[in-house]
């Protein structure tokens, strides 16, 4: 047997270890579970963070000029495997959905944006959620921080898609201390609470929260859950901090140590609500430690989206920023960290090609032991044996998205290509190659151009702006050699874009049509005791 071949076998057998109790001889570490009993599963913890750029981590930031720190964070992912080929999408709402149903939003019709307050829509309600395969493989399941996929009925919310129990906010945006929520349409002006506390049977505001610091209280709750954890079940707890997104506002200890390095008042405060972040895995850490549970958990740590460069985040030296399909929009910041993890593989970077959608089959089925039944056909692939062994990923392809209600580009007439219309916001990887058509940039209020690649402003790096006309409407970049998209080869590769626009079409053929209703002013708080929540 090859070494290669006996490595692949160990993954293997070390998944069916996972999987199904039976006994390996690998040398990977898996004592610490009780085989054959559902205690032996591993308990999950999923870390989403709200807009944490690609350089606003430490352990990147440290190579690219950027100030952020995050002690904790880096020494997690150090000792854990960095996911260095890591895509999320572009957008909140959208990598939520993908991350619970493990499926491309061109096939729940979720191609386009975030969920405001007053959209009746939600994420479909004939699609099996991650929270609801994990309680049928006998986790609790338990989430607390922003949930943003829909709350305009009761049948839509975190505690009927699979939470056991629920502590959060609905919708984003949330003032971190008062946790208000502003909305304004039309003419329109809305006002409501937007923290909540659920159950399956019981549904309340929770008022007395009100004036503590967003931050504090997730990470309180979580311990909390953590320390009373006595029975016997594993249990999936989805972490979405609400943190770092926008409103920027941190307690001033936290920004204070900051305001020396970094010359930008909004990036100094984002530094702050970065650290204090840091300290929260940190204090989640020791509580996992101090009651034991730590040994037979594993960590999954991602970002939802790249930086929004319009707030202070950073993604340098990636082209893009959050809502846009550059690399600044997708390539997240994520990895893995357990004691489970064979030995060989702890403390190493992965480059195995990885999507947002492959946690749902990876954890359902490799982590939990669970089965796949009954779930839509889905995009994510499982990846844990890529992950543990070191082998290829099993994905090749990725679909950023298609979203036909995307700004488009005038059509240009002597396009020569003609497939898939390219006035459309689309983008597509294929193994080292991406390409990106439509509208993939915008000017941010202070006037940059979100087709170009912004240092951190404490470091003396110079920004690359991209030279092209403004009716340019079709990139191709070879990601592998050019990680930045700083050298667009499309006119030199007219092959390769005639195959990649053709796997467009195929894509948007078969997609589920975009659902974007008209905001209903019926979701008024002020209808409804002064809180935000189902409407109809
Ligand atoms: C908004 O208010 C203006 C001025 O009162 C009115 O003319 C307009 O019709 C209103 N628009 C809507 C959508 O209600
Ligand atoms: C972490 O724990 C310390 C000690 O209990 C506490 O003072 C601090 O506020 C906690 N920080 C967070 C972010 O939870
Ligand atoms: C999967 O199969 C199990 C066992 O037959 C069943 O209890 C469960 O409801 C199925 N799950 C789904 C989502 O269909």
């Amino acid at each position: 047997m090859s070494s290669l071949t006996a490595l692949v076998v160990c993954g293997l057998l070390y998944m069916l270890h996972w999987t199904y109790g039976s006994k390996s001889d690998c040398s990977f570490d898996a004592n610490h579970i009780n085989e054959n009993t559902q205690a032996g599963k591993p308990h999950v913890l999923f870390i989403l963070v709200d807009d944490l750029g690609y350089n606003d981590v430490g352990y990147n930031g440290q190579h690219h000029g950027s100030a952020m720190k995050t002690p904790s964070i880096d020494k997690l992912a150090a000792e854990g495997v960095i996911l260095s080929n890591y895509y999320v999408q572009a957008t909140c709402t959208p990598t939520r959905s993908q991350l619970l149903t493990g499926r491309y939003q061109i096939h729940t019709g979720m191609q386009h944006g975030s969920i405001h307050p007053c959209l009746p829509k939600c994420l479909p309600l004939d699609e099996v959620t991650l929270a609801e395969k994990m309680q049928e493989t006998g986790y609790s399941t338990h989430m607390i921080g922003k949930w943003h996929l829909g709350h305009h009925r009761k049948e839509c919310l975190p505690t009927k898609r699979g939470f056991d129990t629920y502590l959060g906010y609905y919708l984003g945006n949330e003032d971190y201390y008062t946790h208000y929520r502003n909305y304004a349409f039309g003419n329109y002006s809305f006002k409501g609470y937007a923290f909540h506390d659920d159950t399956s049977s019981s549904f309340r505001p929770a008022y007395e929260y009100t004036g503590q610091y967003a931050t504090f209280v997730f990470t309180q709750e979580v311990q909390k859950i953590v320390k009373n954890h006595k029975s016997s079940k594993p249990m999936f707890i989805y972490l979405p901090f609400h943190t770092v997104h926008d409103p920027l506002q941190v307690p001033k200890q936290y920004s204070e140590p900051f305001k020396k390095l970094i010359p930008d008042e909004d990036r100094v405060t984002l530094a702050g609500m970065i650290s204090c972040l840091d300290e929260a895995v940190q204090n989640i850490t020791t509580t996992l430690k101090e009651t034991g549970l730590y040994d037979n958990t594993i960590i999954i740590f991602s970002t939802d989206n790249g930086g929004p460069v319009t707030v202070a985040a950073n993604n340098w030296p990636l082209r893009g920023a959050k809502a846009t399909q550059w690399e600044g929009g997708v390539h997240g910041v994520g990895f893995i960290h357990s004691p489970l993890l064979p030995k060989e593989v702890q403390g190493t970077n992965s480059n195995a090609f990885i999507h947002v959608s492959d946690w749902f089959p990876t954890i359902v089925s490799s982590i939990a032991g669970g089965t796949l039944n009954g779930t839509k056909p889905l995009d994510g692939y499982d990846v844990w044996e890529a992950i543990t062994t070191g082998k290829p990923s099993k994905r090749n392809e990725l679909l950023h998205n298609i979203d036909p209600l995307y700004p488009h580009v005038p059509k240009n007439g002597s396009d020569q290509f003609s497939s898939f219309n390219t006035s459309l916001h689309a983008a597509l990887r294929i193994g080292d190659w991406k390409i990106l058509t439509g509208v993939q940039g915008f000017l941010d209020h202070k006037g940059r151009d979100t087709h170009n690649s912004y240092p951190p402003p404490e470091s003396n790096y110079t920004a690359f702006k991209a030279v092209e006309p403004e009716s340019k409407h079709i990139w191709l970049f070879n990601i592998t050699a050019d990680p930045n998209e700083w050298n667009d080869l499309a006119d030199d590769n007219p092959t390769v874009v005639e195959q990649m626009l053709h796997r467009l079409q195929e894509y948007y053929l078969n997609m589920t049509p975009p659902y974007w209703p008209n905001r209903d002013p019926n979701c008024d708080p002020a209808k409804h005791e002064g809180v935000w929540g189902p409407w109809e």
